[in-house]
C-alpha cells in the first residue's frame, strides 16, 4: 500500500533578495500619518540609492510605495522582507544606512529598529 509522500516540495528562489516597503499613507483629516514626516522624500532617496548602487532589479532589492502599515506610532516607517525588519527613519542619512547595511551587505541597522510596542 503507498502511502502520501511528505516529502516537501523544494521552496521557490525568492524573486527579490530583499523587498523594501515604505509608508506613504497620507491623512487629509489633520491625523498623525507618515507622509506628513517625510515619507516621500525618504522613498525617493531609498530608490535613488539602490539605483546608484546597482542594487535594483531581480534577485537584488526592491522598493516599493505602501499605504497605512499600521504601524503609524513609528512613523514614518519602512519594513524590509524577508526579515520582516521594521525602521523609523528621520533623514537621508537613515535611509543610506538602511541600504548601505541591510539592502546590501544584510546586516540589520540596530539604532533604527522600530521599537516593538509601536502600532498604530
Ligand atoms: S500612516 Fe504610515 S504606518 Fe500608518
Amino acid at each position: 500500500m503507498n502511502s502520501p509522500s511528505t516529502k516537501a516540495a523544494p521552496a521557490p528562489a525568492s524573486y527579490y533578495e530583499r523587498h523594501i516597503f515604505f509608508c506613504l499613507n497620507e491623512r487629509k483629516n489633520g491625523e498623525e500619518c507618515c507622509a506628513q514626516h517625510a515619507a516621500q522624500a525618504g522613498f525617493d532617496r531609498c530608490k535613488q540609492q539602490v539605483k546608484a548602487q546597482g542594487l535594483a532589479g531581480p534577485g537584488k532589492v526592491r522598493v516599493n510605495k505602501a499605504g497605512c502599515l499600521d504601524r503609524c506610532a513609528g512613523g514614518p516607517v519602512a519594513v524590509v522582507y524577508p526579515e520582516a525588519v521594521w525602521y523609523s527613519y528621520v533623514d537621508a542619512n537613515d535611509i543610506d544606512e538602511i541600504v548601505e547595511s541591510h539592502l546590501k551587505d544584510g546586516k540589520i541597522v540596530e539604532r533604527l529598529l522600530t521599537p516593538a510596542h509601536l502600532g498604530r
